[in-house]
């Protein structure tokens, strides 16, 4: 099978084919994953949580990050390797996001970097692919956000705050990002954020089903988180014989447009 690059997805989102991502933050689900078809494998720094036990993302470490995506890096042969650029590491300006970025693709064999913000964040994503670096903004619920958004809670549900997402969408793909996160809004407008987004594929968590793909938590995915369970993850485990059919569930739910369904969406 063709390994997935930025080009393979800008063709799936073309030809209406869905991206599957999942997270991973070691070689052994890296290989997993990969087995299984995921798409994209995100070492997100959700690993402050699942990884770590921290209460947030916010004291992940760009090394934290660095190591974890090594790890993954050597089990991912057909999969896109993404990684996270933690709090603090990219916020200054694109020179600091530009390093902070190198180290984790040079050292850490990531393909590509996430990073949180709106339009604000496009002369950093601009610098970044100008230089050969591609980038996955994240908009929407933003983590290491968490205390100026008030908590973990839907965002963009007022005409207003709508109205922004869509700019910042709008932005952002204008500035050149190759993806973008849309992080717990409602359903209706992740889908117009996607119809109107012409070469950027737009990957959903709570987000309804009308993304160009879909990303999910690794420890939600299998039920072993012992965190609050949002309503838009679902634990395919529950009737799956073991881990990698559990992965491989997902893998066509998604492609087959079955999961999320209305229940897991706003
Ligand atoms: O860090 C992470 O795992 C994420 C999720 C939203 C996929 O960014």
């Amino acid at each position: 099978m063709d390994a997935i690059t930025v080009p393979s997805l800008r063709e799936m989102k073309h030809e209406g084919r869905r991206i599957v991502a999942l997270t991973a933050y070691d070689y052994t689900f890296g290989q997993l994953l990969d087995r299984a078809g995921i798409d994209i494998v995100l070492v997100g720094d959700s690993l402050g949580m699942v990884m770590q036990g921290q209460s947030s993302t916010l004291p992940v470490t760009l090394e934290d990050v660095i190591y974890h995506t090594q790890c993954v890096a050597r089990g991912v042969r057909r999969a896109l390797v993404a990684a996270d650029m933690p709090l603090g590491s990219y916020e200054e300006g694109p020179e600091q996001a530009f390093r902070s970025a190198a180290r984790l693709m040079g050292e850490g064999g990531a393909q590509m970097v996430k990073l949180e913000g709106g339009a604000f964040l496009a002369p950093t994503v601009r610098f970044l692919v100008e230089r050969g670096i591609p980038v996955w903004a994240h908009i929407g619920l933003m983590p290491q956000h968490v205390h100026q958004l008030g908590g973990y809670r839907v965002q963009g549900r007022s005409q207003v705050a709508a109205a922004s997402l869509k700019t910042d969408a709008r932005t952002l793909e204008d500035a050149g990002a190759s993806l973008l996160l849309l992080e717990v809004i409602p359903a209706v407008l992740a889908s117009e954020i996607t119809e109107n987004a012409t070469h950027m594929a737009t990957i959903g968590i709570g987000a309804g089903v009308s993304c160009d793909g879909q990303v999910l938590v690794l420890h939600d995915l299998l039920g072993l988180s012992d965190r609050f369970h949002p309503r838009f993850v679902k634990d395919f485990m529950d009737g799956s014989r073991n881990i990698l059919a559990a992965v491989e569930q997902y893998v066509a739910d998604v492609r087959e447009g079955r999961f999320p369904g209305p229940e897991h969406s706003f």
